[in-house]
């Protein structure tokens, strides 16, 4: 069914994903807004999976009946700035323009306040030119703050990019300090 998404489910990624992983990683076209560099062979993408995926306190793979299509992180501040996250997501451009994106947000928007519960933001930052993207973070409910000039590195040039927010929910909050989530 178009737009069913009751199959789509998350998980930690592992070594054994590094196929599905360079799927994504390699797509010239997902590559457009991200500063990361192509993996040239597996090997390569097992090294990421294992230096940086599976270490990484949130970063699961968005799956379609139980394939893995894409991957969502969140990623906390450190120190006294834990109160605040960054969200960060892509999908294989086969899989573009389905609404799966804005559900998988919403989804880990609703979950992660719940598990972190000392999550007070959760931010995203997002190329100018890359609209795709900032229509996600409407569509699951974030506020659009304000550009931030010359943010990011693109192909070695610095890049101005969009500053998104979504706070936690104050009731939810209060509820699970009282030791029950709703
Ligand atoms: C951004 C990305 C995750 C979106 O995934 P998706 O599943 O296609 O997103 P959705 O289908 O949920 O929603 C996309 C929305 O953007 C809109 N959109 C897509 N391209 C657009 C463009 N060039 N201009 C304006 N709107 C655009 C779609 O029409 C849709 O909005 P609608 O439902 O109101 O019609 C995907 O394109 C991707 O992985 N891109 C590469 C990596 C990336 O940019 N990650 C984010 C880094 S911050």
């Amino acid at each position: 069914m178009e737009n069913d998404y009751s199959n789509i489910t998350f998980r930690q990624l592992d070594l054994s994903d590094a196929d599905d992983f360079m799927e994504w990683y390699s797509d010239e076209k997902v590559r457009e807004f991200c500063s990361w560099d192509t993996f040239t062979s597996k090997q390569a993408a097992m090294q990421y999976v294992a230096d940086k995926v599976i270490p990484h306190p949130w970063h699961k793979a968005i799956c379609l009946k139980n394939k893995p299509i894409g991957s969502i992180s969140v990623t906390p501040f450190s120190g006294n700035e834990i109160f605040r996250a960054e969200l960060g997501y892509v999908l294989g451009s086969n899989y573009w323009g389905k609404g799966i994106a804005t559900t998988a947000v919403k989804m880990v928007a609703a979950s992660v306040f719940v598990e972190w519960p000392h999550l007070e933001r959760l931010e995203a930052v997002v190329a100018v030119e890359n609209m795709g993207s900032q229509r996600v973070l409407e569509k699951a409910g974030f506020t659009r703050e304000g550009v931030l000039r010359k943010y990011y590195l693109l192909k070695g040039k610095p890049k101005d990019a969009v500053i998104f927010s979504l706070f936690v929910k104050y009731e939810r909050k209060y509820m699970w300090r009282n030791n029950s989530l709703y």
